[in-house]
């Protein structure tokens, strides 16, 4: 049978596949490593388990494994659907699939060896990271590709936010990894000192704004509408909020860098610059939310909802505390304490792996012909276990970064610390037991997810849906909402 009739679903199968393998594997050391906080002797003194070195294990396996192979898995579903084409070539997709799992692989065999350029999200040496820039390309070709043979004239909103961010990607990726090998597995970052954190942090920032948020809000602008069978709510406030978010997410990466010899006037533009972005996060948030207008009830028995929704909530919660943590007098109580950790798990946890679950969730079925997940019912309880464990994680971490930076400004009258550093470390403690408790329960309704997937995949194989014959009204602009024949 001609292919070019059918989407290509294998390879949005295999990522979904990969995606939620990724999340136990990342999880897992997510919880590992909060247990070492607890309970330091579970690195049972082995160099690879030290928690120096899965710590970056950890991250790279939730951000690029888990997170990126979701982006992935959706897009390619998204892009295909929205065009009415198969993807630009199913060769270089296979590639990108194949690419990305050997860049993975090579995390989880060099991290624990120490192999780091010590950059943050940036760690992977560059040999690595010359393949990931390859696959990157790749991803555009078959993405952009995909977008300049499409059937229909318009571009649905959240193949803007995807392309955003593989866009943005490819720039950060390549101009903050610029380094001199000076052997196979060791190289030196090209730009030196207060630059080199310039533009570490500018990298790191945008990871935050365009893989960490707006290939998620492509997520939030297929699957939302689809689940609620609902129009967006304002489908010009997603373009507006696009083209604002982008713009400003660039310049507030100095934020990181508060009270360091980054010069005092780039650390204020940063300032701004977040401060400035609470508006159009919110936009994409409140624009999420109100699609569910006239539909609410759904909240109440369907559980893919929940999580789209919880998640939209979190996004909101985070882009409200991100932009207060960026002033530069509240950084300073909270930069260096567990509140930067809250921040991030809440950012994590809650929008970017609920959206990803959710979205998966309403997917999985339907790559294996199915029409949902075989138990609901587990999928009901993922939902509970999740938002528990969240709540558990982030509230024990805010409770210890403030009392941590309290602490550590505390001054007696003659001018010396009222507290030792190991004063806070032993005060911390409970709240560390607290925040593996809750990683362990986020990590199980993970592993239910899993079960559920192997559940409802098990015996199928992947079929191709076919591409629908073209409505007569297909050059008009599709504007009010994901149209239903996508
Ligand atoms: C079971 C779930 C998880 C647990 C128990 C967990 C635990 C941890 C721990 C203990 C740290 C180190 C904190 C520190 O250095 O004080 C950490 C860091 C981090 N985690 Fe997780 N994590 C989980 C899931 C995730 C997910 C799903 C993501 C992203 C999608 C994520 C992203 C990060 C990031 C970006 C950092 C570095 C934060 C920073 O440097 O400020 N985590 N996590
Ligand atoms: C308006 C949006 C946001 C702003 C202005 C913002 C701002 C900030 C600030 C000020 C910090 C602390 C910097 C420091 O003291 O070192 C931070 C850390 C962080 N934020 Fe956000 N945030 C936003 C949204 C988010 C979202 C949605 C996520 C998604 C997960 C996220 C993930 C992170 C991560 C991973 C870090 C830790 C970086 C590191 O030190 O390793 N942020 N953010």
């Amino acid at each position: 049978m001609d292919s070019s009739l059918n989407y290509n679903y294998k390879i949005v199968r295999q990522f979904a596949i990969a995606t939620v393998f990724w999340g136990v594997v990342g999880m897992l050391v997510g919880v590992w490593i909060a247990a070492q906080l607890a309970w330091p002797a579970l690195n049972f003194d082995i160099p690879w388990l030290t928690y120096g070195r899965l710590r970056p294990l950890h991250t790279n396996a939730v951000i690029f494994a888990f997170g990126i192979c979701g982006l992935f898995a959706t897009s390619y579903y998204v892009v295909q659907r929205t065009c009415q084409v198969r993807l630009f070539s199913d060769k270089l997709a296979a590639f990108t699939f194949w690419g990305w799992q050997a860049v993975l692989v090579s995390a989880v065999i060099t991290l624990p060896m120490g192999l780091t350029r010590g950059k943050e999200y940036a760690e992977l040496e560059w040999p690595i990271s010359i393949l990931i820039a390859i696959v990157w390309v790749t991803y555009a070709v078959v993405f952009f590709g995909t977008i300049v043979k499409r059937r229909v004239q318009h571009i649905y909103v959240a193949n803007w936010f995807f392309g955003g961010y593989i866009l943005a990607v490819a720039i950060l990726h390549i101009v903050n990894g610029m380094s001199m090998p000076v052997s196979l597995f060791k190289s030196y970052s090209m730009y030196a000192g207060v630059q080199d954190a310039m533009i570490q942090w500018w990298y790191g920032h945008n990871a935050v704004g365009f893989i960490l948020t707006a290939g998620y809000l492509g997520m939030v602008y297929y699957f939302i509408p689809k689940q609620a069978e609902r129009p967006v709510y304002s489908y010009r406030l997603s373009i507006v909020h696009f083209w604002a978010l982008i713009f400003t997410y660039m310049w507030a990466g100095p934020h990181h860098l508060h009270y360091t010899a980054l010069p005092d006037w780039t650390q204020s533009i940063g300032m701004v610059f977040s401060l400035i972005l609470l508006a159009p996060s919110w936009g994409g948030m409140i624009n999420g939310i109100m699609t569910l207008s006239g539909a609410w009830h759904k909240l109440r028995s369907d559980p893919l909802l929940k999580f789209m929704i919880v998640s939209l909530s979190f996004y909101g919660m985070a882009t409200f505390e991100g932009p207060m943590m960026s002033i530069k007098t509240i950084n300073s109580l909270s930069h260096y304490t567990d509140w930067g950790i809250a921040h991030v798990h809440g950012g994590a946890l809650g929008w970017v792996g609920f959206i990803t679950m959710g979205s998966l969730y309403y997917l999985i079925p339907r790559l294996a012909g199915k029409k949902q997940m075989a138990s609901m019912a587990l999928v009901e309880t993922h939902f509970w276990l999740g938002t528990i464990g969240i709540v558990l994680y982030i509230a024990s971490m805010w409770i210890a970064g403030v009392m941590q930076g309290l602490m550590w400004r505390a001054v007696n009258p003659d001018g010396t610390l009222t507290y030792t550093f190991v004063e806070g470390v032993k005060a911390t403690y409970p709240y560390y037991v607290i925040r593996f408790t809750g990683g362990l329960m986020y990590l199980s309704g993970m592993c239910l997810m899993a079960y559920n997937t192997w559940l409802t995949m098990r015996g199928t194989k992947s079929v191709d849906a076919r591409i629908p014959a073209l409505p007569s009204h297909h050059t008009r602009p599709q504007t009010a909402a994901v149209p239903d024949h996508a």
